[in-house]
């Protein structure tokens, strides 16, 4: 951090909704630690990672071992030290957005009050019939208060809910490591995903998908800038601007003001970098080249077994019996992105690539929602971005859409023993 509180000259009025905030806060004892916040991320991710090293002592050999065991201890360490991270963490992130039922909507985040006024809170109903707490109606049991994917029902479920804290995504209409636009969103609620838990939001309001919209959104970027704090705590700048922040009066305001300006409002940096340009990155549909369906799910075919990679992970019969992700699954030999999908304290789950033989996919199904997504993979799940000009992924998209019908033609790589079955 090379800013220096003179150079920092934040907005008037994210000052004056932090201190009123924090007014609040200090007036009132009751923290919302006990079910808003506190990612249990890095306990669990600690504490399995101590759990991983105990394991591996039984089998590592003598000169390993001294090793070991100081990464046991500098762990435990880190692990006792959580508390005090977490408490700090809590206040700062509580200062900045507030409580579910008390949200506050900083200035730097470009969220609409109102609209997430009417999905926080607990569920109500006035005379008139208008709701509000529509978040709490609908997704929290799921979902969970804080947006982390750990509602009551969430570990009975497969896949698991989206845990929004870490800001990613899956079925989205923008390029590679991009945030979905709101209009994604909106589709995501309307149609459900189907073949999971997630349902359909069809019949409510277009008001009220706007406002869960908007709440999805102030979710996730609470919990990035939380999981950022954990990451980031002890660099010296940040270090220095939360003992800064803790402390009362006018000084710790201007220190919580360039807390703002570092963790959200950063152009490079920030967290509202990606969400601010992702109507600037949706991905462009070129035109379809101009072949008959046949021909082009020909081509499609040839693409899927050949240069695109699928049957790498959809497997030489595309049932999806090619390699096998896990969600949730912190060993570092595995793609991180996953598990940045759902709550991290859950049990490991199998994340199959498709079955594409079934009818069923789960994203939007227009045709440009099919090819927006195969054009780039699908990012969070470690999908990757065929290599192939920009023209030929509508072959593939012809090709996967006639993969349910494709009786009896097994894949050219696949065995005789899979053919048989
Ligand atoms: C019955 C459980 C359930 C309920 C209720 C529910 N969801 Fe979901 N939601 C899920 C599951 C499961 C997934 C993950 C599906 C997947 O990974 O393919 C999900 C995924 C999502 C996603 C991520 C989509 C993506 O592209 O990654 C969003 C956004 C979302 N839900 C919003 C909501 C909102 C808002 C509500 C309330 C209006 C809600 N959900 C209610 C189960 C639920
Ligand atoms: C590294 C593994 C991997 C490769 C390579 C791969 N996929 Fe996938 N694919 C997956 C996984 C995992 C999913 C499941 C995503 C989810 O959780 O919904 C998936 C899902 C899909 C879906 C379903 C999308 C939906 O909305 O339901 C389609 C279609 C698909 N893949 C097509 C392809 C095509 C075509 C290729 C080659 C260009 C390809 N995949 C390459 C792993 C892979």
């Amino acid at each position: 951090m090379k800013r220096t509180l003179s150079k920092a000259r934040p907005s008037v009025l994210a000052l004056v909704t932090l201190a009123a905030s924090l007014a609040s806060l200090a007036g009132c004892d009751q923290s919302s630690q006990a079910y808003f916040t506190a990612t249990s991320a890095p306990k669990a991710e600690i504490q399995r990672s101590i759990d991983r090293l105990d394991a591996s002592l039984a089998t590592a050999k003598d000169e390993q071992k001294e090793d070991i065991r100081t990464s046991i201890k500098n762990l435990e360490e880190e692990l006792g030290a959580l508390p005090e991270k977490q408490r700090i963490v809590t206040t700062i992130v509580d200062a900045m957005f507030g409580t579910p039922d008390k949200p506050i909507v900083l200035s730097a985040t470009g969220l609409d009050a109102n609209k997430i006024r009417l999905a926080a809170g607990p569920t109500t109903a006035n005379q008139d019939g208008n709701t509000g707490g529509l978040y709490r109606r609908h997704c929290v049991h799921c979902h969970g208060v804080a947006g982390n994917g750990a509602g009551p029902t969430a570990e009975f479920l497969n896949p698991y809910p989206r845990d929004f804290r870490h800001g990613w995504f899956k079925f989205k209409s923008t390029g590679i490591n991009e945030k979905p636009t709101d209009d994604d969103l909106r589709r995501i609620l309307r149609e459900g995903i189907n073949g999971t838990a997630m349902p359909s939001f069809k019949l409510l309001p277009a008001a009220e998908i706007d406002a869960l919209v908007e709440y999805v959104k102030y979710l996730s970027i609470r919990g990035e800038v939380e999981n950022t704090l954990y990451k980031r705590f002890d660099d010296d700048g940040i270090k220095e601007m939360l003992a800064g922040a803790m402390k009362g009066g006018e000084a710790g305001d201007e220190f919580r003001a360039l807390i703002i300006e570092d963790l959200l409002s950063d152009e490079a940096t920030g967290v509202m970098a990606t969400w601010k340009r992702a109507n600037e990155r949706i991905v462009e549909v070129v035109p379809r080249p101009e072949v008959s369906s046949e021909e082009s799910i020909q081509k499609g075919r040839e693409i899927f077994y050949g240069k695109g990679g699928c049957v790498q992970c959809h497997g030489d019969s595309a049932m999806g019996d090619g390699q096998t992700y896990y969600v949730n699954d912190i060993d570092a030999t595995r793609s991180n992105a996953i598990k940045q999908l759902v709550n991290p304290s859950f049990p490991m789950q199998a994340l199959k690539p498709r079955n594409l033989r079934y009818t069923v996919i789960r994203g939007p199904s227009r045709d440009i929602d099919l090819y927006r997504r195969l054009r780039n993979g699908i990012d969070a799940v470690g999908m990757p971005a065929p290599t192939i000009p920009p023209e030929e992924v509508w072959h593939l998209v012809d090709y996967v859409k006639s993969l349910p019908y494709e009786f009896n033609e097994p894949g050219p790589t696949q065995s005789e023993n899979t053919r048989a079955n």
